[in-house]
């Protein structure tokens, strides 16, 4: 197959990504890093498949992930949900793909991620701004499956900086004690290993309205890919499941931000993707700019901030909010936004 585009260490393909993954050996795949085409109810303008016939469409790539991935490989797979049409329901279309990776393919789930996006909108409007019945959804389910049950990995890799009150119990001391669970809490606990061990939620938003991406797209009057996921997502993957030297594949690869990631962290990647406009626009990302950033740190209040212990609760809407809501009687309470 003639690449799209090539690095030092990666090559792009425009090609259907199972008819690349066919011309590859068994087991030569480290690292399957990919955001799919999500289910949807209604069609986006990028090929997403309709929820109802989404495992189906799957199959033969699974089949093929399983065929090339390595024994002690992995396979992380970022997805979002989709609402079921017309009803203040969800689809199950993502966690029937997981259970059909672990129950046909015999994946192994080796966790469950969850990617929160704190600057996600608050949508679908009429459920969430409108009717009040649902609150925002702002994760996205990243399965991370494995061939055994013992993909390598190193938690060391992805330590997050101490929190504001570990850094207390750090400077002013802990004494051990039995937790109310039974747990313990040794003074293990208190000694200063440098930075903690994340938990399987990952906080990064979403935004990049100066990245050079979106910049090169605009001056080459090229459309940016609709659907990207930020390159923090799958660098902390590639961190965490691979080595340097390793072979990284993102068979859906959009703007090919698996590709900038692989690249920046000296792994040799392939990303492939049928959409030829797409592969202009991540051609641009190359050759890559290391940038000094500064991230943010995100705090989720705690759901209780807000409970005063004052009884002013406003009955339920008795028929689950099934009527919209009369506009003009609304009061300022129930106009926040998000
Ligand atoms: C959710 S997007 C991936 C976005 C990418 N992670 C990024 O951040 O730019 C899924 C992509 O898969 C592509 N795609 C769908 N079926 C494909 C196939 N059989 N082979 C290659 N690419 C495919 C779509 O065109 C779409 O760009």
């Amino acid at each position: 197959m003639k690449a799209f585009y090539k690095t030092r260490l990666g090559r792009i393909y425009h090609a259907d990504s199972l008819d690349y993954m066919r011309t590859l050996s068994i087991e030569s795949v480290n690292l399957i890093m990919t955001s799919p085409p999500f289910g949807l109810v209604r069609k986006k303008d990028y090929g997403n498949v309709d929820a109802h016939k989404y495992l189906d469409w799957f199959r033969p790539f699974a089949e093929q992930f399983h065929r090339i991935l390595r024994e002690d490989g992995s396979l992380v797979i970022d997805i979002g949900g989709a609402w079921i049409s017309g009803q203040p329901t969800r689809s199950l279309y993502h966690y029937e793909l997981m259970i059909m990776l672990g129950r046909e393919y015999g994946f192994h789930l080796a966790q469950e991620f969850f990617w929160w996006n704190p600057s996600k909108l608050p949508t679908p409007a009429e459920w969430v701004n409108i009717r009040r019945i649902r609150v925002k959804d702002a994760v996205n389910c990243v399965w991370w499956l494995s061939k055994t049950p013992w993909p390598k990995a190193s938690n060391r890799r992805v330590l997050i900086p101490y929190s504001d009150s570990m850094k207390g119990l750090l400077k002013n001391g802990y004494r051990a004690k039995l937790r109310p669970s039974g747990h313990d809490i040794s003074d293990k606990f208190s000694k200063d290993n440098g930075a903690s061990i994340p938990p399987n939620l990952i906080a990064i938003a979403n935004t990049e309205s100066n990245s050079s991406y979106l910049t090169k797209c605009k001056e080459a009057e090229i459309k940016p890919h609709p659907a990207r996921f930020p390159v923090d997502l799958p660098e902390y993957f590639i961190r965490m499941l691979s080595d340097k030297g390793d072979f990284i594949l993102d068979p859906f690869g959009g703007s090919c931000v698996t590709g900038e990631a692989a690249e920046k962290l000296k792994r040799k990647w392939v990303c492939v993707e049928l959409e030829k406009e797409y592969l202009e626009g991540g051609k641009l990302r190359f050759p890559i700019r290391q940038l000094d950033r500064k991230l943010p740190t995100y705090k989720l209040s705690h759901p209780g901030a807000l409970w005063n212990g004052v009884d002013d609760e406003e009955p339920l809407p008795s028929d689950g909010g099934r009527k919209r809501p009369n506009k003009k009687k609304q009061g300022s309470k129930t106009n926040a936004s998000s």
